[in-house]
């Protein structure tokens, strides 16, 4: 690997300001070179960030807790057009946000590009929604008397965000808060800030006020414990691990905050002898491969009927071999190297672990630098193989085969996790069993893909509480008031 003492991408971007390396705290920037940033492709220093403190987080608080007055005092119509400025802005920059986000994350050029559609459409959904939080009237049981349920903003918010998606999470938890009139405190991943810091350029661009989004960068440990200590925060929204999840509402419970907790996943893929091999093929592709296996919601294992196993591996293994594996902005590359060394350790582990437990590789061997993982389609995985019951985050498709939907349904249930389940059939009477007896909040029938801002987005189980995109998003950043009109007469 070719080592570079620093990448600075400014000179290719078309607007350079949108690359800040300042915590944004009450419309002012703060800039520190307390901690590095790298960039995965080559391991080297992308630039740094302020290593904010829990008096700073302090401050971002006290300033969302002074916005938040007289954002939540605008009518739902005024927000929604500060959202939409916000998301045409993020589309005019798009190239350079993908930039951004593609050096310091590393997925692909053209997946950024998808990121910063998918992040973008968070805001035009939501700033749409402004106008509909609806309450509404209960038939009083008492005469003269009405009572209205009203909906109300939850208040200040803390929104801690992973790198797997430095873009589109943040969009997603904060354009919801915004629209229902909420204030932000934002925490990115420390190996991803500027998708975050970019972020916070163009709402100011846009016009919304001081205060109302803070973006804090540096330890999540110190910045975690100040925001869920704080009685002012009254809302955690949170995408990460499911250990981190918990530990967090541990923290939030002393002051009861309301909670957002999308957390990790173990999705099954299953596929029936009935399957359409081609879509299934496809399917898996797409759900497997994503941002090279590293979402909660790819499929980590995938189950295969035995009448069809040997061409689907066949078929599979065949467009596995012909990936793509290179830098993010390098030409048509389809798997960028992997976030970060512990990344790849723990890959590499669940490899090996498989291979020792009598699994067959597929996929036909190669040479890469040690940031990239080999994507690769393994045979014969069972349950005792680390692989079965851990989220492995990269691009390994272990194989389960079984012989009956019972079976099936068996082991794609037998985890505690439920977030995403995929499953491919053209039997309709199965597709609505099999469906219904799948235990996730996200169930895919003949598709790979499944998030849009349309549909509702969470698991079940140790995978999270709460939904986020969809109606169901705003919900999460609304309290509802029950208010007793009485002495009408
Ligand atoms: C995630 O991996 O946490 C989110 C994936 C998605 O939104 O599709």
């Amino acid at each position: 690997m070719t080592v570079h003492a620093k990448i600075d991408i400014r000179a290719q971007l078309r607007d350079p300001a949108l690359l800040t390396e300042a915590a944004l705290i009450d419309g002012q920037w703060h800039s520190r070179p307390d901690m590095a940033v790298h960039a995965p492709a080559t391991g080297t220093v992308m630039g740094h960030m302020p290593d904010c403190t829990a008096t700073e987080t302090q401050a971002a608080i006290t300033a969302a807790q002074t916005a938040l007055p007289a954002w939540k005092a605008k009518t739902n119509a005024e927000r929604a057009d500060l959202l939409m400025a916000w998301y045409q802005l993020m589309l005019d920059h798009a190239d350079d946000l993908a930039l951004i986000l593609t050096t310091e994350q590393g997925k692909p050029l053209s997946e950024a590009r998808g990121e910063i559609q998918y992040g973008a459409s968070f805001v035009r959904w939501f700033a749409e929604e402004a106008r509909r939080i609806n309450g509404h009237i209960i038939p009083s049981p008492v005469a003269g008397k009405k009572i209205f349920a009203m909906k109300e903003a939850v208040g200040v918010c803390a929104i801690i965000t992973p790198w797997n998606f430095p873009n589109a999470m943040i969009t997603r938890k904060v354009a919801p808060g915004l629209a229902a009139g909420c204030t932000m405190v934002i925490k990115p991943s420390d190996f991803t800030p500027y998708s975050a810091l970019a972020l916070g350029v163009l709402a100011e661009r846009a016009g919304i006020p001081k205060g109302v989004i803070n973006i804090l960068t540096g330890r999540p440990e110190v910045i975690g414990e100040a925001l869920t200590q704080s009685p002012v925060v009254r809302k955690l929204s949170f995408t990460g691990s499911t250990r981190v999840g918990a530990l967090l509402a541990e923290q939030c419970a002393p002051t009861l905050k309301k909670m957002s907790l999308e957390l990790g996943g173990n999705a099954p893929f299953v596929v029936f002898d009935d399957a359409d091999l081609a879509a299934a093929v496809d399917g898996a592709m797409v759900s497997k491969f994503r941002n090279g296996g590293q979402t909660c919601v790819c499929a980590n294992r995938i189950l295969v009927q035995s009448g069809i196993h040997d061409a689907f591996v066949a078929a599979l293994a065949e467009k596995v071999d012909a990936l793509r594996v290179g830098p993010g902005t390098g030409e048509n590359v389809d798997i960028g190297p992997m976030i970060n060394e512990a990344a790849i350790e723990k890959i590499n582990r669940h490899v090996e672990d498989a291979l020792a437990h009598g699994a067959r590789k597929a996929t036909k061997p190669r040479e890469l630098d040690r940031q990239y993982a080999d994507p690769v389609v393994l045979t014969g995985a069972t349950k005792d193989m680390q692989l079965a019951s851990e989220e492995t985050f990269g691009p390994v498709a272990p194989i389960f085969q079984f012989d009956t939907e019972e079976e099936a349904l068996e082991i794609a249930n037998g985890t505690p996790f439920g977030l995403a389940a995929y499953f491919y059939t053209t039997d309709m009477g199965r597709a609505f069993r099999f469906g219904e007896a799948l235990e996730a909040g996200l169930v895919a029938l003949n598709t790979g893909a499944l998030s849009h801002a349309e549909a509702p987005f969470g698991g079940v189980k140790s995978s999270g509480l709460g939904r986020e995109g969809a109606q169901e998003g705003i919900e999460e950043y609304l309290e509802t008031k029950a208010f007793h009109f009485g002495g009408l007469g």
